[in-house]
């Protein structure tokens, strides 16, 4: 709790322009969480970022980009608390601390750390190893009581529970244990070319995923392109799954229901499938990306939120570290 409210923790990478999945499955989904109820944080994790190798200027742009696509997608920056990672220094300092309180055999086990380790074997470093222990730090320095995440994150969110009931059966009371938030379940939108796949930014066919900066004919292209199957008939159903994806952003944006949808596109084609859905996200990122070039345009505004969130940010996670060090022995700091 912070200030009567339950807390709320959630982050995202700042490695490239997020997808129409993201936004979908993530970010359109914090912007309905309701302010009275939540104090919520989202943080730009950049620390995260570069436990795979990143150019400096790229990740630095990409970092304020995201920051501005948060307010654009409709988060309010006097609201809620977003901030860079990087810019409150109590998530390094906690993490070690973490760090001592967390086992080898545990990160062996995180089915992330082994993929990310195949992909990257040129580069297999211990941040990367660490990588839920900074995970946890990020949450458990503001008290969260629930963290939206998708079930790709579940694991990590487990193994910060885990720590913070070590910590806490050591040293009384410290943490509290986070709960994942279950809110309107994100869609988990799948890739246009490849419907068995999740839509990844990472995918070398550009065609495959539909990024939020898309323009409009890029949109409505890559809409066009999109795998369907042989017959022609508009069904939801697993052994359709470039229809059934289709259906699910038609819904996830529209709100309808999916039997509502079928009934919708009842009698018409693919082709005017593809072609209602690559409107309905047209003009549902329309806003958002004229909101987007406002704020990148506003370079003074965009300025001081970074400055005050990330004073705001401080604020919240000093309290959580001055406890923790206090509790493992640390000299307190003379006033
Ligand atoms: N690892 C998360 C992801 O890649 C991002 C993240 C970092 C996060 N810290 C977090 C998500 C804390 C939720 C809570 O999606």
């Amino acid at each position: 709790m912070i200030d009567g409210k339950k807390s709320l923790f959630s982050g995202m990478q700042a490695t490239g322009t997020i997808t129409l999945g993201n936004y979908l499955g993530a970010l359109k989904n914090w912007v309905n969480i309701d302010q009275n109820e939540y104090k919520c944080f989202y943080s730009v994790v950049d620390m995260h970022s570069i436990t795979v190798r990143q150019d400096p200027a790229e990740l630095r742009k990409r970092a304020r980009s995201l920051f501005a696509l948060y307010i654009a997608a409709g988060l309010d920056p006097e609201e809620n608390c977003i901030y860079y990672q990087s810019h409150v220094s109590a998530h390094a300092e906690l993490m070690w601390i973490l760090n001592c309180f967390t086992y080898m055999g545990e990160m062996n086990r995180m089915t992330q750390f082994k993929d990310k380790s195949k992909k990257h074997p040129e580069n297999i470093n211990t941040g990367l190893f660490t990588y839920p222990v900074l995970m946890a730090a990020d949450i458990l320095l503001y008290q969260s009581d629930v963290v939206p995440v998708g079930i790709d994150q579940m694991q990590h969110l487990e193994i910060t529970r885990d720590i913070a009931e070590r910590f806490n059966h050591i040293y009384g009371d410290v943490f509290t244990i986070p709960e994942a938030y279950l809110g309107k379940t994100g869609t988990k939108i799948m890739s246009l070319q490849e419907p068995t796949k999740k839509m990844s930014k990472s995918d070398e066919n550009a065609n495959a995923h539909i990024l939020l900066l898309d323009e409009p004919d890029v949109i409505m292209r890559k809409f066009k392109k999109a795998v369907t199957d042989s017959d022609a008939c508009i069904a939801y159903s697993e052994d359709k799954p470039g229809v059934k994806n289709l259906i699910d952003i038609y819904c996830a944006i529209s709100g309808k229901k999916t039997q509502e949808a079928v009934a919708e596109f009842e009698g018409k084609g693919y082709g005017d499938l593809k072609k209602i859905v690559g409107e309905t996200v047209v003009e549902e990122l329309r806003p958002i990306q004229e909101r987007y070039n406002d704020l990148m345009k506003n370079k003074d505004y965009l300025n001081q939120m970074i400055k005050d969130n990330g004073e705001k940010a401080n604020y919240y996670a000093t309290k959580t570290l001055r406890k923790v060090q206090h509790k493992v022995g640390f000299p307190d700091r003379i006033r």
